[in-house]
C-alpha cells in the first residue's frame, strides 16, 4: 500500500531478523490498540502484564482495558520500581507469577515499563517454559529508543550489571509516545542522551536535526515521534546486521565504556542516571577522539554544547557528590563487558555521525586523559 500516511498514523519500523522479525510501532495514543495488535499475532492467547508500581499506577488500567477489549484475559505482575528489581529475587518472583498464572507457550508476556521491567520481564519470558513470546510496551524514552529493541534481556549480578541474561527478541514493540507525558523530566532528559547517541554514531543529519529541534522533541508531538522513530530505525538496522554483537552492534556502546565507569563510580544511584552517565561518557569519548587526533575540536565543542544545552552533564565535575580518581575509573573500565581479552576497547568518533571501534587504546594515554578531565572540576 502506498497511501499517504495520515497525521496520527503510527510509524512502523521492522526489525528484519528472519523468522524472529518483528515490528516496532510508534505513535501517540497507541496503547488503545495494544489488544488488537496482540490478538492479531497470537489469536486466543491470554497474557501476563509485568510492570512496576509507578507504571501500574499510571498506565496499567489502560493496558489491561486494551487487552480486554480484544478478548485477551490478563493477569498483572507488579514489581518494585527501580534497578533493584533486575535481581535474582525479582526474576524469581516474575517466573513464579507467570507459572502460577498458567502462562504457556501459546500465551503472552507483556512488559509494560522502562528498561528495568523490559529487561527482567524479557529474561523471565526467555526462560519460563524455555521461552515465551513477549511484547514490549516501553514507557520511558530510554526504553522506547533503546532497551525495548534488539532482544537483550538481563538481570544484574552482585559483581556487575546485566551479567546474567539472554538474547530473546520480542514479537512486537508498542511505543505509545503519550505515556512519556507522565515521565519525570529528568528521566526524559536521561533517555534523550541515547537519542543523541544515534546521531553521533551514524547519522550527522539526524544530529543536526536534533540540534535544531531539541526543544520540540522535549515538548512532544511530531518532533518527539520523529526522534524516537529515527532512533529505532537505526537500532533496528544495526541489530539486523549483528544480532549478537560480534561486530557492528558494539557501535551502540558509544559513550558507554566511559559512561559505565562513571555510573559505577557514582554507585548506580540517583546521583547519576544511566543516560546522564552516557551523556558525560559521549562527551569524554568525543574529547578522547580529539586527543587521539581523529576528531576536530569544533566537533567536540558541538557535541558538548548540544548535550549541555539539553540539561545533561558533560564533565566529570558535573557529577554531584564527586567522582572516583583516575585509577579507580581505569579499574572500572577494565571490568567492563566490552573489554576483550584484557584489551581496552572504545567506541570513538572520526566525525559527528561516524563512530568506529578502537581496540588498541593505550592505558597510559587514557589515564593521563582522565587525570586531566578530573582536574577540570
Ligand atoms: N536491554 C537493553 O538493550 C538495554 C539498553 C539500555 C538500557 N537497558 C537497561 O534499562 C534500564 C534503565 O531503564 P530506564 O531508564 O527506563 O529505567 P526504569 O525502568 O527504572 O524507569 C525509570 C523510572 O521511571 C518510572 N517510569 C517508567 N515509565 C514511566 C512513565 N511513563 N511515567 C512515569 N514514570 C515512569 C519507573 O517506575 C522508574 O522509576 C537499566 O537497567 C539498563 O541496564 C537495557
Ligand atoms: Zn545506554
Amino acid at each position: 500500500m502506498t497511501a499517504p500516511l495520515r497525521p496520527g498514523d503510527p510509524t512502523i519500523v521492522n526489525v528484519a531478523l528472519g523468522e524472529r522479525a518483528y515490528d516496532i510501532v510508534i505513535g501517540r495514543g497507541l496503547m488503545a490498540s495494544l489488544g488488537a495488535r496482540a490478538a492479531a499475532l497470537k489469536p486466543g492467547a491470554k497474557a501476563a502484564v509485568v510492570t512496576d508500581q509507578n507504571v501500574a499506577r499510571l498506565h496499567l488500567d489502560a493496558a489491561e482495558a486494551a487487552l480486554a477489549a480484544a478478548g485477551i484475559a490478563s493477569r498483572r505482575v507488579v514489581v518494585d520500581a527501580g534497578e533493584g528489581s533486575k535481581s535474582f529475587a525479582g526474576f524469581e518472583r516474575i517466573c513464579e507469577a507467570l507459572i502460577a498464572a498458567r502462562i504457556e507457550r501459546s500465551d503472552l508476556v507483556v512488559a509494560l515499563g522502562g528498561g528495568v521491567v523490559g529487561d527482567v520481564a524479557g529474561f523471565a519470558a526467555a526462560t519460563v517454559r524455555r521461552g515465551l513470546d513477549y511484547i514490549q510496551v516501553p514507557t520511558t524514552l530510554l526504553a522506547q529508543v533503546d532497551s525495548s529493541v534488539g532482544g537483550k534481556t538481563a538481570i544484574n549480578s552482585s559483581r556487575g550489571k546485566n551479567l546474567v541474561g539472554a538474547f530473546h527478541q520480542p514479537i512486537l514493540v508498542v511505543a505509545d509516545t503519550a505515556v512519556l507525558d507522565t515521565l519525570p523530566p529528568r528521566q526524559f532528559r536521561a533517555g534523550y542522551a541515547e537519542v543523541v547517541k544515534y546521531g553521533l554514531l551514524g547519522d550527522a543529519g539526524f544530529f543536526a536535526w536534533l540540534d535544531a529541534n531539541v526543544k520540540d522533541v522535549f515538548a512532544g508531538g511530531a518532533a518527539r515521534e520523529h526522534a524516537i522513530a529515527t532512533s529505532c530505525r537505526m537500532k533496528a538496522a544495526i541489530v539486523a546486521r549483528d544480532e549478537r554483537e560480534t561486530g557492528d552492534r558494539a557501535l551502540l556502546n558509544l559513550g558507554h565504556t566511559f559512561g559505565h565507569a562513571v555510573e559505577a563510580a557514582a554507585g548506580f544511584s540517583d546521583r547519576l542516571l544511566h543516560g546522564e552517565a552516557i551523556a558525560a561518557g559521549m562527551a569524554l569519548a568525543a574529547e578522547f577522539s580529539a586527543r587521539r587526533g581523529v576528531l576536530a575540536p569544533q566537533a567536540v565543542a558541538r557535541v558538548s554544547r548540544h548535550l549541555a544545552g539539553a540539561g545533561l552533564p558533560v564533565r566529570l565535575g558535573d557529577v554531584a557528590g564527586g567522582m572516583a580518581d583516575a585509577d579507580r575509573l581505569m579499574e572500572l573500565m577494565a571490568q567492563d563487558k566490552k573489554v576483550k581479552r584484557g584489551k581496552l576497547t572504545f567506541v570513538l568518533l572520526r566525525d559527528i555521525g561516524h563512530a568506529y571501534i578502537a581496540g588498541d587504546v593505550d592505558p597510559a594515554q587514557l589515564r593521563a586523559f582522565l587525570v586531566e578531565k578530573l582536574d577540570e572540576r
